[in-house]
């Protein structure tokens, strides 16, 4: 009778709700268990997406039973994992126990079911990613290795220290796409040995527990590899020059530096004597260079120079380098150098070319004789013209139209006859059009010349 009553409050009830749905209220629609998830394999959690509330305020309850009970519980803790969602604390975990999880939604009206889901807390266990991970690198026997160290995920109750995590590493250098992952076992420190000297490489770590998933990729952390670190390579002398033959000045090409600090040191004896000098003067002829001012620049002696390179891991010292003063001079090049367009008698225009020897020469006392060395092309053209003028300061020629076509043809006429004369002027018979003439002079001496450039444009000339 009670039953039968019941029944029938339940069949108006429902014709009630029917016609409240008429009004566009309706059934939850279906809730989903969209993940179930445990950090450390003694709690979980697992959360879900309502369907429709079908108008109405809906409630959901979270049931579950365990693979060897019939018994059906409800979820014990709705909060703390936050919305829609269920926390199983210790008390209601289980490992090796599948659980068997179903969400229903009920309003006014009825109620739906989701579908069931079926969770092993082993394998739903998502550790956060491992923390404080620092890494440094460590040289022995020139090898550097790369040290990374880091701490278990954190997690709210300190007796997960008994979790056995496993670990993987992953590093790549810098700007590179691929990463190299290394299985690292349940170690919280890993040895990369062999690091790439000089690399910048950026590593993380990540862990597991059990048979559950990877967790996320720890936050990245960036290293600079040094550089090897070894004694420096040998240096190299380039080259020892004197200007005028009364000092010298000797430069080298520093040798790579070994990952530390270098000093340069440059070394020398002279033929026959026992001694060995340090560089008198590293400064006056600026940086790896070594100066020798008269006082210690003798002729007619050999100078066995080399230079030693030291760093913290030793030194190395370059090939010796032998120089006698005399076979070294190498003047500087020319200086005031004009070039003036005049006109002559006749009217045709004509060039004077005039310099004068370099400051440090000492021509006068004839201790050095400079010869000087012309040379010239059209602009465009690739070929210079080489003209000796011993030891003449001036030089002339003429402006012809014919030099842009056969440009110096003439200028063979215009050295004889310069050449023949002293410093003083000459006419040449040509002109020119409209033209660009590249003039270098330079100073020759002892069979090595230095050359200047030095631009002319001529126009309007006829
Ligand atoms: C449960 O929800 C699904 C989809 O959300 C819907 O198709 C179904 O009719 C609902 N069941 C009931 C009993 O209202
Ligand atoms: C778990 O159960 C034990 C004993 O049944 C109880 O003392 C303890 O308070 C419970 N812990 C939690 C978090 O409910
Ligand atoms: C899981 O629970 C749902 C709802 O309680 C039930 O319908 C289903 O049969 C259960 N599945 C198993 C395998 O026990
Ligand atoms: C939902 O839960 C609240 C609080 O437990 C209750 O007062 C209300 O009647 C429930 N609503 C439905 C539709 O079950
Ligand atoms: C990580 O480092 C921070 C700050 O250095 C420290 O407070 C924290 O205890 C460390 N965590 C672990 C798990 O070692
Ligand atoms: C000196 O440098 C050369 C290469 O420049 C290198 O082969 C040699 O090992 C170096 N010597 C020392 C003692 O490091
Ligand atoms: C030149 O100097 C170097 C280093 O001091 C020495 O090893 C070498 O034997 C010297 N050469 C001569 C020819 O003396
Ligand atoms: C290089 O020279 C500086 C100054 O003379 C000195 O302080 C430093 O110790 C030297 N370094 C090496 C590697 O010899
Ligand atoms: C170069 O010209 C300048 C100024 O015209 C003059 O002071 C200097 O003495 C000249 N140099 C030489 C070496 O003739
Ligand atoms: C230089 O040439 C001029 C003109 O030809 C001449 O008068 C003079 O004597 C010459 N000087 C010398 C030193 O040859």
């Amino acid at each position: 009778m009670k039953q039968k009553l019941t029944s029938s409050v339940q069949t108006i009830l429902l014709l009630a709700l029917t016609a409240v749905s008429l009004m566009g209220q309706s059934y939850p629609g279906k809730p989903k268990i969209i993940r179930c998830h445990s950090l450390e394999k003694e709690t979980f959690s697992c959360w879900w997406k309502p369907g429709s509330d079908g108008g109405l305020p809906t409630n959901y309850t979270m049931f579950y039973s365990k693979d060897s009970e019939e018994k059906i519980y409800e979820c014990p803790d709705y909060q703390t994992s936050g919305p829609n969602s269920c926390y199983f604390d210790k008390n209601h975990t289980n490992p090796w126990t599948t659980y068997n999880i179903t969400v229903i939604a009920t309003n006014e009206i009825g109620s739906n079911i989701s579908d069931p889901q079926y969770v092993d807390v082993t394998s739903i266990v998502q550790p956060d990613a491992p923390v404080n991970l620092t890494v440094e690198t460590k040289t022995s026997a020139s090898i550097t290795n790369l040290w990374a160290k880091w701490s278990p995920p954190p997690t709210a109750d300190v007796r997960a220290n008994s979790h056995v995590y496993h670990y993987e590493l992953r590093l790549k250098t810098e700007g590179m796409e691929e990463w190299e992952t290394i299985p690292v076992g349940v170690q919280t420190q890993y040895n990369v040995i062999k690091v790439q000297p000089g690399a910048k490489y950026v590593v993380q770590v990540r862990c597991m527990l059990d048979l559950g998933k990877w967790s996320e990729w720890s936050s990245e952390r960036h290293i600079q590899i040094p550089k090897r670190q070894s004694p420096p390579e040998k240096p190299t002398i380039i080259k020892c020059r004197s200007p005028e033959k009364e000092t010298f000045t000797c430069w080298w090409k520093p040798a790579s530096n070994g990952g530390y600090p270098i000093n340069h040191t440059l070394l020398y004896s002279k033929e026959g004597e026992e001694q060995v000098y340090e560089c008198p003067d590293y400064k006056t002829a600026g940086t790896n260079s070594c100066y020798f001012d008269k006082k210690h620049t003798s002729f007619w002696t050999i100078y066995n120079i080399t230079v030693k390179a030291t760093n913290e891991m030793g030194s190395n010292v370059s090939d010796p380098h032998y120089v006698d003063v005399t076979y070294i001079v190498q003047p500087d090049p020319p200086v005031n150098i004009t070039l003036e367009l005049k006109k002559s008698v006749n009217r045709k225009p004509y060039l004077i070319l005039t310099w004068s020897p370099p400051p440090l020469a000492d021509v006068r006392s004839g201790w050095l004789t400079l010869e000087y060395e012309l040379r010239l092309k059209p602009q465009e053209g690739e070929e210079w013209e080489v003209r000796m003028l011993q030891v003449f300061t001036r030089w002339c020629f003429l402006v012809d139209k014919i030099l842009s076509a056969r440009p110096f043809l003439h200028a063979d006429y215009a050295y004889s006859r310069c050449a023949s004369l002293n410093n003083s002027v000459c006419f040449l018979e040509y002109r020119v059009k409209d033209m660009v003439v590249w003039i270098v002079v330079g100073v020759l001496s002892s069979l090595i010349c230095l050359i200047m450039s030095w631009i002319m444009i001529l126009k309007g000339y006829r």
